[in-house]
Protein backbone atom coordinates (compact mmCIF):
# COMPACT_ATOMS: atom_id res chain seq x y z
CA UNK A 1 0.00 0.00 0.00
CA UNK A 2 2.56 2.48 1.33
CA UNK A 3 4.66 1.76 -1.75
CA UNK A 4 2.22 2.53 -3.98
CA UNK A 5 1.53 5.68 -3.02
CA UNK A 6 5.11 6.42 -2.80
CA UNK A 7 6.23 5.41 -6.05
CA UNK A 8 3.46 7.87 -7.43
CA UNK A 9 5.10 10.83 -6.36
CA UNK A 10 8.73 9.94 -7.08
CA UNK A 11 11.12 13.09 -7.58
CA UNK A 12 11.28 13.82 -11.28
CA UNK A 13 15.07 13.97 -11.19
CA UNK A 14 17.89 13.67 -8.91
CA UNK A 15 17.80 17.75 -9.15
CA UNK A 16 14.62 18.36 -8.11
CA UNK A 17 15.51 16.04 -5.07
CA UNK A 18 18.15 18.14 -4.02
CA UNK A 19 16.54 21.73 -4.42
CA UNK A 20 13.69 20.02 -2.77
CA UNK A 21 16.10 18.86 0.16
CA UNK A 22 17.99 22.46 0.40
CA UNK A 23 14.51 23.89 0.18
CA UNK A 24 13.77 22.22 3.31
CA UNK A 25 17.71 22.92 5.08
CA UNK A 26 17.81 26.22 3.90
CA UNK A 27 15.79 28.33 6.01
CA UNK A 28 15.70 30.56 9.39
CA UNK A 29 17.99 28.31 10.60
CA UNK A 30 20.37 29.75 8.16
CA UNK A 31 19.38 33.67 8.12
CA UNK A 32 17.74 34.09 11.46
CA UNK A 33 19.21 31.06 13.79
CA UNK A 34 22.78 30.95 12.75
CA UNK A 35 23.54 35.04 13.10
CA UNK A 36 22.10 35.59 16.41
CA UNK A 37 23.40 32.43 18.26
CA UNK A 38 26.96 32.88 16.79
CA UNK A 39 26.60 36.49 17.92
CA UNK A 40 25.64 35.53 21.71
CA UNK A 41 28.18 32.77 21.48
CA UNK A 42 31.23 34.56 20.97
CA UNK A 43 31.96 34.45 17.28
CA UNK A 44 34.75 32.73 15.87
CA UNK A 45 35.64 29.24 18.16
CA UNK A 46 31.51 28.78 17.71
CA UNK A 47 31.51 28.71 13.74
CA UNK A 48 34.46 26.42 14.08
CA UNK A 49 32.81 24.08 16.35
CA UNK A 50 29.96 24.41 14.32
CA UNK A 51 31.66 23.61 10.62
CA UNK A 52 33.60 20.76 12.69
CA UNK A 53 30.21 19.19 13.32
CA UNK A 54 28.47 19.69 10.25
CA UNK A 55 31.58 17.78 8.49
CA UNK A 56 31.97 15.18 11.44
CA UNK A 57 28.39 14.37 12.04
CA UNK A 58 25.62 16.42 9.99
CA UNK A 59 26.71 15.00 6.70
CA UNK A 60 27.40 11.61 7.55
CA UNK A 61 24.12 11.55 9.09
CA UNK A 62 22.46 13.18 6.20
CA UNK A 63 23.86 10.33 3.80
CA UNK A 64 22.32 7.72 6.97
CA UNK A 65 18.69 9.83 7.10
CA UNK A 66 18.67 9.63 3.45
CA UNK A 67 19.09 6.49 3.61
CA UNK A 68 17.12 4.91 5.94
CA UNK A 69 13.98 7.08 4.39
CA UNK A 70 15.06 5.29 0.52
CA UNK A 71 15.45 1.50 2.24
CA UNK A 72 12.38 1.97 3.98
CA UNK A 73 10.37 3.98 1.49
CA UNK A 74 7.57 5.04 4.34
CA UNK A 75 6.92 7.66 6.95
CA UNK A 76 9.53 7.45 9.43
CA UNK A 77 7.96 5.53 11.96
CA UNK A 78 6.63 2.95 9.34
CA UNK A 79 10.06 3.11 7.44
CA UNK A 80 11.90 2.22 10.13
CA UNK A 81 9.32 -1.29 11.08
CA UNK A 82 9.79 -1.88 7.78
CA UNK A 83 14.16 -1.97 7.93
CA UNK A 84 13.25 -3.34 11.42
CA UNK A 85 11.08 -6.55 9.85
CA UNK A 86 13.92 -7.25 7.44
CA UNK A 87 17.26 -6.81 9.34
CA UNK A 88 16.06 -8.49 12.00
CA UNK A 89 16.66 -5.65 14.37
CA UNK A 90 15.25 -4.34 17.92
CA UNK A 91 11.64 -2.94 17.22
CA UNK A 92 12.58 -0.68 19.93
CA UNK A 93 13.95 1.25 16.84
CA UNK A 94 11.05 2.40 15.38
CA UNK A 95 10.73 4.88 18.19
CA UNK A 96 13.64 6.78 16.48
CA UNK A 97 10.38 7.07 14.00
CA UNK A 98 8.19 8.79 16.58
CA UNK A 99 10.89 11.10 17.65
CA UNK A 100 10.57 12.31 14.20
CA UNK A 101 7.16 12.77 13.81
CA UNK A 102 6.92 14.77 17.62
CA UNK A 103 9.70 16.67 16.94
CA UNK A 104 8.98 17.56 13.44
CA UNK A 105 5.86 19.43 15.14
CA UNK A 106 7.44 21.13 17.71
CA UNK A 107 10.08 22.88 15.74
CA UNK A 108 7.41 24.22 13.52
CA UNK A 109 5.37 24.95 16.77
CA UNK A 110 8.09 27.92 17.26
CA UNK A 111 9.35 28.09 13.84
CA UNK A 112 5.88 29.81 12.26
CA UNK A 113 5.86 32.46 15.08
CA UNK A 114 9.59 33.47 13.43
CA UNK A 115 8.08 32.96 9.89
CA UNK A 116 5.54 35.30 11.04
CA UNK A 117 7.84 38.07 11.98
CA UNK A 118 8.90 37.44 8.18
CA UNK A 119 5.63 37.83 6.54
CA UNK A 120 5.03 41.22 9.35
CA UNK A 121 8.55 42.66 7.69
CA UNK A 122 7.77 41.09 4.01
CA UNK A 123 4.94 43.33 3.94
CA UNK A 124 6.54 46.18 6.20
CA UNK A 125 8.95 46.42 3.98
CA UNK A 126 6.40 46.35 0.92
CA UNK A 127 4.74 49.51 2.32
CA UNK A 128 7.98 51.32 2.75
CA UNK A 129 8.84 51.43 6.19
CA UNK A 130 12.21 50.85 6.41
CA UNK A 131 13.40 53.72 4.20
CA UNK A 132 16.01 55.91 5.35
CA UNK A 133 15.37 53.46 8.91
CA UNK A 134 18.58 54.21 11.57
CA UNK A 135 19.82 51.38 13.80
CA UNK A 136 17.63 52.82 16.81
CA UNK A 137 14.70 52.85 14.92
CA UNK A 138 15.13 49.30 13.39
CA UNK A 139 15.45 48.46 17.32
CA UNK A 140 12.62 50.06 18.71
CA UNK A 141 10.70 49.27 15.65
CA UNK A 142 11.26 45.21 15.84
CA UNK A 143 10.75 45.73 20.33
CA UNK A 144 7.41 47.32 19.41
CA UNK A 145 6.30 44.70 17.14
CA UNK A 146 7.14 41.79 19.37
CA UNK A 147 5.26 43.09 22.18
CA UNK A 148 2.03 43.18 20.75
CA UNK A 149 0.70 39.76 20.97
CA UNK A 150 -2.04 39.79 18.48
CA UNK A 151 0.63 41.14 15.78
CA UNK A 152 2.67 38.15 16.36
CA UNK A 153 -0.26 35.94 16.77
CA UNK A 154 -1.94 37.13 13.67
CA UNK A 155 1.20 36.49 11.53
CA UNK A 156 1.78 32.80 13.48
CA UNK A 157 -1.51 31.78 12.40
CA UNK A 158 -1.19 32.74 8.79
CA UNK A 159 1.79 31.86 8.69
CA UNK A 160 0.46 28.18 9.93
CA UNK A 161 -2.69 28.62 7.69
CA UNK A 162 0.30 28.83 4.36
CA UNK A 163 1.77 25.54 5.39
CA UNK A 164 -1.01 23.72 6.06
CA UNK A 165 -2.66 24.82 2.68
CA UNK A 166 0.81 23.89 0.82
CA UNK A 167 1.10 20.93 2.21
CA UNK A 168 -3.02 19.68 1.30
CA UNK A 169 -2.07 20.94 -2.32
CA UNK A 170 -0.09 17.84 -2.59
CA UNK A 171 3.83 19.40 -1.86
CA UNK A 172 6.12 18.26 -4.96
CA UNK A 173 4.43 19.59 -8.39
CA UNK A 174 4.57 23.97 -7.81
CA UNK A 175 6.95 23.58 -4.74
CA UNK A 176 9.29 21.68 -6.49
CA UNK A 177 9.36 24.44 -9.70
CA UNK A 178 9.27 27.43 -6.95
CA UNK A 179 12.33 26.22 -5.13
CA UNK A 180 14.15 26.10 -8.64
CA UNK A 181 13.60 29.81 -8.96
CA UNK A 182 13.91 31.11 -5.60
CA UNK A 183 16.74 29.47 -3.53
CA UNK A 184 19.45 30.85 -6.57
CA UNK A 185 17.24 33.74 -6.17
CA UNK A 186 18.03 33.95 -2.44
CA UNK A 187 21.69 33.33 -3.08
CA UNK A 188 21.30 36.59 -5.36
CA UNK A 189 19.83 39.04 -2.78
CA UNK A 190 22.59 37.40 -0.07
CA UNK A 191 25.36 38.29 -2.60
CA UNK A 192 23.96 42.44 -3.02
CA UNK A 193 23.72 42.54 0.89
CA UNK A 194 27.48 41.18 0.98
CA UNK A 195 28.48 44.11 -1.68
CA UNK A 196 26.32 46.52 0.96
CA UNK A 197 28.33 44.50 3.85
CA UNK A 198 31.69 46.14 2.04
CA UNK A 199 30.37 49.65 2.79
CA UNK A 200 30.00 49.39 6.19
CA UNK A 201 33.38 49.82 6.93
CA UNK A 202 33.04 46.69 9.50
CA UNK A 203 33.19 44.18 6.67
CA UNK A 204 36.59 42.94 7.79
CA UNK A 205 35.81 43.31 11.68
CA UNK A 206 32.64 41.04 10.63
CA UNK A 207 34.77 38.54 8.42
CA UNK A 208 37.24 38.34 12.11
CA UNK A 209 34.53 38.16 14.15
CA UNK A 210 33.22 34.82 12.43
CA UNK A 211 36.87 33.57 11.15
CA UNK A 212 39.13 34.48 14.26
CA UNK A 213 38.31 31.65 16.97
CA UNK A 214 38.79 33.17 20.51
CA UNK A 215 38.44 29.79 22.77
CA UNK A 216 38.02 31.52 25.80
CA UNK A 217 34.34 32.69 24.61
CA UNK A 218 33.63 28.70 24.25
CA UNK A 219 31.82 26.96 27.24
CA UNK A 220 30.21 23.77 26.93
CA UNK A 221 26.57 24.79 26.73
CA UNK A 222 28.34 26.90 23.45
CA UNK A 223 29.55 23.65 22.02
CA UNK A 224 26.01 21.66 22.31
CA UNK A 225 24.67 24.37 20.79
CA UNK A 226 26.80 24.35 18.01
CA UNK A 227 26.06 20.68 17.56
CA UNK A 228 22.42 21.09 18.04
CA UNK A 229 22.36 23.51 15.04
CA UNK A 230 24.47 21.59 12.84
CA UNK A 231 21.50 19.39 12.95
CA UNK A 232 19.01 21.72 12.99
CA UNK A 233 20.32 23.05 9.82
CA UNK A 234 20.57 20.28 7.78
CA UNK A 235 16.82 18.99 8.96
CA UNK A 236 18.31 16.05 10.72
CA UNK A 237 16.89 13.74 13.09
CA UNK A 238 13.38 14.49 12.67
CA UNK A 239 12.72 11.97 9.46
CA UNK A 240 12.63 14.63 7.37
CA UNK A 241 15.61 14.10 5.01
CA UNK A 242 14.07 10.39 5.49
CA UNK A 243 10.73 10.78 4.37
CA UNK A 244 12.54 12.53 1.20
CA UNK A 245 14.81 10.11 1.05
CA UNK A 246 12.02 7.67 0.67
CA UNK A 247 10.39 9.61 -2.60
CA UNK A 248 14.20 9.31 -4.47
CA UNK A 249 14.72 6.65 -6.91
CA UNK A 250 16.77 3.24 -6.19
CA UNK A 251 20.05 4.17 -8.22
CA UNK A 252 20.90 7.82 -7.15
CA UNK A 253 23.94 8.75 -5.15
CA UNK A 254 22.90 9.74 -1.84
CA UNK A 255 26.66 10.81 -1.20
CA UNK A 256 26.88 13.60 -3.74
CA UNK A 257 23.13 15.15 -3.14
CA UNK A 258 24.25 14.97 0.16
CA UNK A 259 27.64 17.16 -0.61
CA UNK A 260 25.30 19.39 -2.54
CA UNK A 261 23.36 19.86 0.15
CA UNK A 262 25.69 20.61 2.86
CA UNK A 263 27.67 23.14 0.53
CA UNK A 264 24.48 25.37 -0.82
CA UNK A 265 23.37 25.43 3.36
CA UNK A 266 26.79 26.46 4.80
CA UNK A 267 27.18 28.90 2.41
CA UNK A 268 24.15 30.86 3.12
CA UNK A 269 24.78 30.61 6.48
CA UNK A 270 27.91 32.45 6.33
CA UNK A 271 27.21 34.62 4.12
CA UNK A 272 23.91 35.62 5.93
CA UNK A 273 26.34 36.04 8.76
CA UNK A 274 28.47 38.18 7.46
CA UNK A 275 26.36 40.56 5.82
CA UNK A 276 24.40 40.77 9.44
CA UNK A 277 28.06 41.38 11.96
CA UNK A 278 29.01 44.34 9.10
CA UNK A 279 25.33 45.85 9.99
CA UNK A 280 26.11 44.81 13.27
CA UNK A 281 29.59 46.42 13.83
CA UNK A 282 28.95 49.39 11.44
CA UNK A 283 26.17 50.53 13.76
CA UNK A 284 27.92 49.80 16.84
CA UNK A 285 24.86 47.42 17.92
CA UNK A 286 25.26 44.05 20.10
CA UNK A 287 26.37 40.83 18.00
CA UNK A 288 24.32 39.02 21.01
CA UNK A 289 21.41 40.84 20.65
CA UNK A 290 19.08 37.62 20.50
CA UNK A 291 16.11 36.14 18.28
CA UNK A 292 15.42 39.88 17.08
CA UNK A 293 19.33 40.43 15.59
CA UNK A 294 17.63 39.75 11.56
CA UNK A 295 14.99 41.68 12.29
CA UNK A 296 16.95 44.52 13.92
CA UNK A 297 19.62 44.82 11.98
CA UNK A 298 18.89 44.23 7.94
CA UNK A 299 15.88 47.09 7.82
CA UNK A 300 18.82 49.40 8.36
CA UNK A 301 20.42 47.97 5.54
CA UNK A 302 17.27 48.36 3.48
CA UNK A 303 16.59 52.13 4.65
CA UNK A 304 19.91 52.84 3.57
CA UNK A 305 21.24 51.41 0.14
CA UNK A 306 19.88 52.43 -2.72
CA UNK A 307 17.55 50.06 -4.25
CA UNK A 308 16.84 49.37 -0.63
CA UNK A 309 12.89 49.51 -0.80
CA UNK A 310 13.22 46.51 -3.83
CA UNK A 311 15.65 44.51 -2.49
CA UNK A 312 14.24 44.30 1.28
CA UNK A 313 10.98 43.48 -0.37
CA UNK A 314 12.47 40.84 -2.22
CA UNK A 315 14.67 40.07 0.84
CA UNK A 316 11.64 39.33 2.91
CA UNK A 317 9.69 37.67 0.30
CA UNK A 318 11.98 35.08 -0.07
CA UNK A 319 12.78 34.74 4.13
CA UNK A 320 9.19 33.73 3.77
CA UNK A 321 9.35 31.52 1.22
CA UNK A 322 12.85 29.53 2.46
CA UNK A 323 10.69 29.30 5.74
CA UNK A 324 7.87 27.80 4.58
CA UNK A 325 10.01 25.24 2.04
CA UNK A 326 11.24 24.16 5.58
CA UNK A 327 8.25 24.19 7.97
CA UNK A 328 6.12 21.93 5.09
CA UNK A 329 8.85 19.49 5.51
CA UNK A 330 8.22 19.68 9.29
CA UNK A 331 4.87 18.30 9.11
CA UNK A 332 5.48 16.08 6.51
CA UNK A 333 6.58 12.66 8.46
CA UNK A 334 3.58 13.31 10.91
CA UNK A 335 1.18 13.74 7.57
CA UNK A 336 2.34 10.89 6.01
CA UNK A 337 2.43 8.54 9.20
CA UNK A 338 -1.21 9.81 9.66
CA UNK A 339 -1.66 8.88 5.61
CA UNK A 340 -0.54 5.67 5.58
CA UNK A 341 -0.67 3.91 8.89
CA UNK A 342 -3.91 5.38 10.35
CA UNK A 343 -5.83 6.25 6.95
CA UNK A 344 -6.33 9.84 7.45
CA UNK A 345 -6.75 12.11 4.10
CA UNK A 346 -3.94 14.34 3.72
CA UNK A 347 -6.31 17.03 4.30
CA UNK A 348 -6.98 16.03 7.53
CA UNK A 349 -4.03 14.99 8.68
CA UNK A 350 -2.73 18.49 7.46
CA UNK A 351 -5.31 20.36 9.61
CA UNK A 352 -5.40 18.23 12.67
CA UNK A 353 -1.42 18.56 13.02
CA UNK A 354 -1.45 22.19 11.58
CA UNK A 355 -3.82 23.04 14.38
CA UNK A 356 -1.99 21.18 17.29
CA UNK A 357 1.57 22.57 16.13
CA UNK A 358 -0.27 26.49 16.09
CA UNK A 359 -1.96 25.60 19.44
CA UNK A 360 1.25 25.03 21.20
CA UNK A 361 2.62 27.84 19.12
CA UNK A 362 0.97 30.27 21.41
CA UNK A 363 3.56 29.76 24.06
CA UNK A 364 6.23 30.93 21.84
CA UNK A 365 4.01 34.00 20.72
CA UNK A 366 3.25 35.32 23.93
CA UNK A 367 6.88 34.57 24.93
CA UNK A 368 8.40 37.68 23.49
CA UNK A 369 5.05 40.07 25.08
CA UNK A 370 2.40 37.95 27.79
CA UNK A 371 5.37 35.78 29.28
CA UNK A 372 8.60 37.10 28.78
CA UNK A 373 9.41 37.15 32.70
CA UNK A 374 7.74 33.64 32.86
CA UNK A 375 10.65 30.74 32.96
CA UNK A 376 9.90 26.67 32.14
CA UNK A 377 13.16 24.61 31.77
CA UNK A 378 15.46 26.25 34.30
CA UNK A 379 15.76 30.18 32.90
CA UNK A 380 14.83 30.11 29.54
CA UNK A 381 11.17 30.89 28.53
CA UNK A 382 8.65 29.28 26.82
CA UNK A 383 10.31 29.71 23.33
CA UNK A 384 13.52 28.64 24.30
CA UNK A 385 12.30 26.07 26.29
CA UNK A 386 10.99 24.42 22.86
CA UNK A 387 13.70 24.97 21.08
CA UNK A 388 16.68 23.93 23.67
CA UNK A 389 14.54 20.68 23.71
CA UNK A 390 14.27 20.43 20.20
CA UNK A 391 17.44 21.39 18.88
CA UNK A 392 19.97 20.48 21.91
CA UNK A 393 18.34 17.12 23.22
CA UNK A 394 15.79 15.59 20.76
CA UNK A 395 18.04 16.28 17.39
CA UNK A 396 21.50 15.38 18.61
CA UNK A 397 19.86 12.18 20.48
CA UNK A 398 17.65 11.24 17.19
CA UNK A 399 20.75 11.92 14.93
CA UNK A 400 23.20 9.82 17.31
CA UNK A 401 20.86 6.59 17.00
CA UNK A 402 20.30 6.94 13.48
CA UNK A 403 24.19 6.93 12.96
CA UNK A 404 24.22 3.92 15.70
CA UNK A 405 21.12 2.16 13.36
CA UNK A 406 23.05 2.68 10.10
CA UNK A 407 26.46 1.57 11.30
CA UNK A 408 25.75 -1.18 13.64
CA UNK A 409 22.30 -2.85 12.32
CA UNK A 410 23.16 -2.46 8.58
CA UNK A 411 26.33 -4.88 7.36
CA UNK A 412 28.56 -2.86 5.37
CA UNK A 413 27.45 -4.40 2.66
CA UNK A 414 23.93 -3.18 2.89
CA UNK A 415 25.20 0.19 4.37
CA UNK A 416 27.21 0.55 1.06
CA UNK A 417 24.65 -0.61 -0.79
CA UNK A 418 21.95 1.42 0.58
CA UNK A 419 23.87 4.66 0.85
CA UNK A 420 26.08 4.71 -2.83
CA UNK A 421 28.89 5.48 -0.88
CA UNK A 422 32.60 4.89 -3.13
CA UNK A 423 34.16 2.07 -1.77
CA UNK A 424 36.95 3.87 -1.21
CA UNK A 425 35.40 5.91 1.44
CA UNK A 426 33.66 3.32 3.05
CA UNK A 427 35.71 2.16 5.71
CA UNK A 428 36.11 5.80 6.58
CA UNK A 429 31.99 6.25 7.04
CA UNK A 430 31.65 3.19 8.93
CA UNK A 431 34.31 4.57 11.27
CA UNK A 432 32.22 7.60 11.50
CA UNK A 433 28.91 6.29 11.92
CA UNK A 434 29.91 3.50 14.12
CA UNK A 435 31.89 5.42 16.50
CA UNK A 436 32.83 9.12 16.03
CA UNK A 437 29.30 10.96 15.64
CA UNK A 438 27.74 9.18 18.32
CA UNK A 439 30.85 8.89 20.68
CA UNK A 440 31.19 12.89 19.84
CA UNK A 441 27.32 13.58 20.44
CA UNK A 442 27.43 11.49 23.35
CA UNK A 443 30.10 13.24 25.16
CA UNK A 444 28.87 17.05 23.96
CA UNK A 445 25.57 16.04 25.58
CA UNK A 446 27.00 14.62 28.65
CA UNK A 447 29.35 17.72 28.88
CA UNK A 448 26.32 19.92 28.59
CA UNK A 449 23.56 18.23 30.76
CA UNK A 450 25.86 17.46 33.71
CA UNK A 451 28.19 20.23 33.67
N1 LIG B 1 16.77 23.13 8.39
C1 LIG B 1 15.76 24.10 8.62
C2 LIG B 1 16.39 25.48 8.74
O1 LIG B 1 17.59 25.62 8.77
C3 LIG B 1 14.94 23.81 9.84
C4 LIG B 1 14.43 22.40 9.94
C5 LIG B 1 14.70 21.63 11.07
C6 LIG B 1 13.64 21.84 8.94
C7 LIG B 1 14.23 20.33 11.20
C8 LIG B 1 13.15 20.53 9.07
C9 LIG B 1 13.44 19.78 10.19
O2 LIG B 1 15.72 26.45 8.79
NA1 LIG C 1 19.49 25.30 7.41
Amino acid sequence: MAQLKVSAQLWTSQTVFIMAAIGSAVGLGNLWKFPYITGENGGGAFVLVYLLCIVLIGLPILIAEISLGRAGQANPPQAMANIVKTTGANKLWVFLGFNAVLGGLLILSFYAVIAGWGVAYFIESISGAFIDMNAAQAQSHFDQFVSNPLAVLFWHTIVMLLTVLIVVKGVRSGIERAINIMMPGLLIILLILLGYATTTGAFSQSFEFLFKPNFSALTSESVLIALGHAFFTLSLGFGTMMVYGSYLPKNYSIVKASMWIVIADTVIALIAGLVIFSIVFGNGLEAGSGPGLLFETLPIAFGQMSGGWFFGTLFFGMVVFAALSSSISMIEPAISWLEQNWGYTRKKAAWLLGGFAWLLGLGSVFSFNLWKGQTFLEDKTFFESIDFLTSNIMLPLGGMFTALFVGWVWTLQQRNNETGMPPKWSGVYSVIVKWVAPILVFIVFFESVTG
